[in-house]
């Protein structure tokens, strides 16, 4: 099972607090941290999260070096934890924008964890569906031909993604707003979308397990009728 969270509220979180939006940021880092326990322990197979949007260069500049730092940190306390975990780590998105010390802590930490075989940890770090899915299309132009599992592979390449692009089964998005925001366009194709309230700060183990159940409960048809109907289809009485 394929888990894709955008991580919204931090902001608004502090806010509420009269605190400075990195207060929000660092509350938020964490709820990754239990996010990433819950998961695991849920026997997830991908968490993919978005930490920095192509678009949130355009935050202040104070804010964007807060969660870089965040970021940093981050990997730097958990890679071990995650070795002792068995989860991977993958950081999705562009990279020729990065700082040379963020890149380093990333290749760190993806070598560090390239062996494990528990779950895929997907952190989206200057990321942007829309600028992967048309540079995976200039890639096929220039190929001369347009082959579905030779796109996959392009994306997976432009993303830095250790794997091919695999379905997002059920994509969480908390804060209250109801978009995608350029979140795997692709990979969302099939997704059930499931959207909070709650700001990211406060999604925990037991938000967490809500939205697991909530999905239980969806029929994915996937463009199909229903289970229940099938049977009636297929003996010529639908
Ligand atoms: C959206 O909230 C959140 C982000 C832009 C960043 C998410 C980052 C983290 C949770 C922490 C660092 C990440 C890791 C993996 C350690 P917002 O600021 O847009 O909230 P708002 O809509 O209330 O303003």
């Amino acid at each position: 099972m394929h888990i894709a969270i955008i991580m919204d509220g931090n902001g608004r979180w502090a806010s509420q607090r009269g605190l400075p939006r990195t207060a929000g940021h660092r509350a938020g880092a964490k709820a990754v941290d239990k996010i990433v326990e819950a998961a695991a322990r849920s026997g997830i197979d991908t968490l993919s999260l978005y930490a920095f949007s192509a678009d949130n260069w355009h935050r202040p500049r104070a804010e964007v070096g807060a969660l870089f730092t965040l970021l940093r940190r981050y990997l730097l306390t958990e890679t071990k934890r995650c070795v002792e975990k068995s989860i991977r780590i993958n950081v999705v998105g562009r990279r020729d924008r990065l700082a040379p010390p963020v890149l380093r802590t990333i290749e760190h930490s993806e070598r560090s964890t390239a062996h494990c075989t528990g779950m895929n940890l997907r952190i989206a770090v200057d990321y942007s569906a829309q600028h992967s899915l048309l540079e995976s299309c200039r890639l096929m132009a220039a190929e001369g031909r347009v082959d579905r599992a030779r796109f996959k592979e392009h994306l997976a390449a432009i993303d830095h993604s250790a794997t091919v692009p695999a379905n997002v089964d059920l994509l969480i998005r908390t804060g209250g707003e109801k978009r995608l925001s350029d979140f795997l366009l692709w990979e969302c194709a099939y997704a059930e979308l499931y959207f909070v309230d709650s700001f990211w700060p406060d999604f925990d183990g037991n938000a967490f397990a809500l939205a697991l159940e909530e999905y239980g409960k969806r029929e994915r048809r996937y463009g199909n009728i229903r289970v229940s109907e099938q049977h009636i289809a297929r003996a010529g009485h639908g």
